[in-house]
């Protein structure tokens, strides 16, 4: 029987109505101002790696140890992941399979303590993750979770607390890490604690993988047992977790992850991982690093300068906390008109908010992407300037021209120019 024609055909023709609709994001990435902290564009040769035949392949197992036939190649993919990862961090072991963060913090979790034992991490409305323990999410039900916080007079954790709170306490796992913590962590100090109580410690980076591998951010591997991240975020690669870890854990995180948790890798995100190190390994990375950091420095300067107050009063790494509460605005209102002119945030809590999660009363804003189109401190500058239009005067003459402006932006930055850019 001859192949059907359409399984050859591309997908503008196969399927145009989901053609059309990934055409319609492309046009909103490339147009709009893209301020999501958690959010990066990958190289266009991450994006090839990810769209390949390799999502065809069953591969159960790890290199060389396969429960399919069939993986040479697969197990040359997934070594160069390991192998290139190991390098980027200089950690003994590592492992790539993890579909996401979430699943990585989770094998990560189970292979270290047991379902019921106590685990500790940054709460989430004051910066932490949904994974770290807390009680609508799995690790907060499969673990019993305490939580520490961050100081309202300084916004930054507080490690006496942490230390009291462990002492009392006793968790079996200390977790650092977050998604709207804005300052450098001092690793040391948590390890210096968990060793006293015995812990396992274990630094979730996530959000700062890539400043770690760029060299702007203290790396974490040097201390914690274990460490977890995702791999879209300042890192740049596909949608996807990894787990590093010290020798003495390499047997029980693999296990853990698979046969563990998950099923067959996704190859094809692997080969897209591969390329992602493989990029974060050059010193054009060491500076993307760099300047993802200085442009977040400097669009929370322009903010404040704007009257507008930054949890902590700044930022160490790629993002900021905004705090809109001498605005008398919640971030529900101001990631809606925001929205409006095309500048795209997100809502997120500030410590001790008095507004709910839906509404809060914070923005979260973040730089990994627009250095990534190549954003440097006069447009950090004039974000600030559109930021503050909108917020302060938010009718639709107003809304229309810093829309303007931001298209304007956008045009003089393009974003996978090779794809056709928005006019
Ligand atoms: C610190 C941290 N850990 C884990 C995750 C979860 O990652 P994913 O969305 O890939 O499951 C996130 C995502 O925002 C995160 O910020």
């Amino acid at each position: 029987m001859t192949q059907p024609l359409v399984h050859d055909a591309p997908l503008g023709d196969a399927d145009p109505v989901v053609a059309a609709l990934i055409d319609r994001e492309l046009r909103r990435q490339q147009g709009g101002l893209e301020l999501i902290a958690s959010e990066n564009f990958t190289s266009r040769a991450v994006l090839e790696a990810m769209g390949t035949c390799l999502t065809n392949k069953y591969a159960e197992g790890y290199p060389g140890k396969r429960y399919y036939g069939g993986c040479a190649v697969v197990d040359e993919v997934e070594q160069l992941a390991i192998d290139r990862l190991k390098q980027l961090y200089g950690a003994d072991h590592a492992n790539v399979q993890p579909h996401s963060g979430a699943q990585a913090n989770f094998a990560a979790f189970m292979a270290v303590i047991k379902p019921g034992e106590l685990l500790m991490g940054l709460s989430l409305p004051h910066g932490g993750h949904l994974t770290h323990g807390a009680s609508v999410n799995h690790t907060g039900q499969v673990w019993r979770a305490v939580q520490y916080g961050v100081r309202p007079d300084t916004g930054r954790i507080d490690y006496d607390q942490v230390r009291e709170m462990a002492r009392k306490e006793r968790p079996r796992l200390i977790i650092a890490g977050g998604s709207a913590y804005a300052r450098f962590i001092d690793f040391a100090a948590f390890r210096e604690i968990a060793d006293e109580i015995e812990a396992t410690f274990l630094v979730d980076m996530a959000h700062i993988s890539g400043l770690v591998a760029g060299g702007v951010h203290p790396n974490p591997l040097p201390h914690a047992h274990v460490v977890t991240s995702t791999t879209h975020k300042t890192l740049r690669g596909p949608r996807g977790g990894i787990i590093l870890c010290h020798a003495e854990h390499a047997k029980a995180i693999d296990k853990s992850v698979f046969p563990g948790g998950q099923g067959g890798p996704l190859e094809h995100v692997i080969a897209a991982k591969a390329v992602a190190f493989g990029e974060a390994l050059t010193e054009d990375f060491r500076t993307y690093a760099r300047h993802t950091v200085e442009n977040a420095q400097v669009l929370a300067e322009a903010l404040i300068e704007r009257g507008f107050a930054i949890v902590s009063g700044g930022t160490d790494t790629h993002l900021m906390l905004v705090d809109l509460r001498a605005r008398e605005m919640t971030g529900k209102e101001a990631e809606r008109i925001l929205g409006l002119a095309d500048i795209t945030v997100n809502k997120n809590t500030i410590p001790d908010d008095p507004q709910s999660p839906f509404v809060t009363s914070g923005i979260r804003i973040g730089t990994p992407a627009l250095t990534t189109r190549g954003m440097g401190r006069p447009e950090m500058v004039q974000v600030a300037r559109l930021i503050d239009e909108a917020l302060t005067s938010p009718d639709d003459a107003t809304l229309a021209r810093v829309r303007g402006d931001v298209h304007e932006l956008a045009r003089k930055h393009p974003l996978y120019p090779s794809q056709g850019v928005r006019s």
